[in-house]
């Protein structure tokens, strides 16, 4: 009883009080949001930047629900879509053009039409890519690129798998344009560390077929009949799903993972630096022509 009562003096108290402050916070609240909305109107830039921020994280939502399934999280490809993170060709686009690209879809090659969107989701999903696209590195790296160059063809094996400047083998990916939208450290992260983030689905498996021969290599398409399958030297097999007894995944890249013993810390500057320097040749002739003297052997 007497609980109650306190309960309801006091109840009778604040109801007072808040005849006053509930005019008193609405008055507030209402000039505090004019003036944020006047203050991201007049600030410089700031219209741009702050729908930005907010569109951007829309973005990024709407890219990881829909997008990432093929292009993968990060951009730089999945099984279903390719690199749109570090492919010189998709970098180099004009917002426009990438813009155009979601919208009217390449659907022949598998790419969805994102017209529906509308342009600002649109507008906001370019923006995101350009994240994921990253900003060159204009910072010196430490190491001497024609040195490097000479290993990825020699010492290192990488020409082996990789292709940089037009020369090299086929197993992996082009490394020419690769690291121009990235920094030092990431390139040399991905040499050191080839198994981080991989998709099993992407490395190494080995195949086991009915009579008993065996193959192992990289899974580069697959359906309910049919795998085929790259082997380190280059060579694809088509297999017949019914010819093989098991088909395991390594649950590590084919690229080999010791390059941090094999290679010292100076050789693998020497690496990054020839790989950033041909990354920059493509768009400028002058790095190209200093890189081609060192060719002459
Ligand atoms: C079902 C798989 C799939 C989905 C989902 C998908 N894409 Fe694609 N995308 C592709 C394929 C495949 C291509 C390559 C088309 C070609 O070969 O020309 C592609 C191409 C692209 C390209 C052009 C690359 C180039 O080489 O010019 C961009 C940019 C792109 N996609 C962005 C996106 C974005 C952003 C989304 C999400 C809104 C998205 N894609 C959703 C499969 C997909
Ligand atoms: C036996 C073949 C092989 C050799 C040798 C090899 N790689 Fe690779 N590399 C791969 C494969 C396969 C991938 C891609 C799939 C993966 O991530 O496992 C790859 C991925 C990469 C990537 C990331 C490319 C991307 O688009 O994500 C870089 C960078 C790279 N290698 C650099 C090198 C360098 C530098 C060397 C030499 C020091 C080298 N590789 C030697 C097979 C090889």
């Amino acid at each position: 009883m007497r609980q109650k009562n306190k309960r309801g003096n006091k109840s009778r108290h604040s109801a007072s009080l808040r005849g006053v402050l509930i005019p008193f916070l609405a008055v507030c609240c209402t000039l505090s949001i004019a003036a944020i909305v006047l203050y991201a109107q007049n600030k410089p830039g700031a219209p741009d930047s702050q729908a930005s921020a907010q569109s951007l994280t829309e973005a990024k939502a709407t890219y990881e629900s829909i997008c990432a399934s093929c292009h993968g999280l990060d951009g730089h490809g999945g099984e279903r879509g390719p690199d749109i993170a570090s492919r010189a060709e998709v970098v180099d686009k004009k917002d426009a053009e990438l813009a155009e690209i979601l919208k009217n879809g390449k659907t022949a090659a598998g790419m969805p039409a994102f017209a529906g969107f509308g342009d600002t989701r649109i507008a906001g999903l370019v923006a995101y890519l350009r994240t994921l696209q990253g900003h060159g590195d204009e910072a010196p790296v430490p190491g001497d690129a024609a040195n490097g160059k000479a290993l990825f063809f020699g010492k290192a094996k990488c020409a082996n798998c990789h292709i940089a400047g037009g020369q090299g083998g086929f197993f992996a990916e082009d490394l020419t344009s690769y690291a121009s939208r990235m920094n030092a450290d990431d390139v040399r992260a991905k040499i050191l560390n080839p198994d981080r983030d991989l998709d099993p689905r992407r490395g190494m498996v080995n195949v086991v077929l009915v009579d008993s021969s065996t193959l192992s290599g990289t899974v580069r398409n697959e359906d309910n009949f049919s795998l085929q399958l790259q082997t380190l030297d280059g060579v694809f097999h088509l297999v017949n799903k019914t010819d093989i007894r098991t088909q395991t995944y390594a649950g590590k890249s084919a690229m080999p993972s010791d390059y941090g013993s094999t290679l010292s810390p100076a050789e693998l500057n020497d690496l990054v630096s020839y790989l950033l320097r041909v990354s920059k040749s493509k768009n400028k002739q002058s790095a190209e022509n200093q890189l081609e003297d060192g060719d002459e052997d």
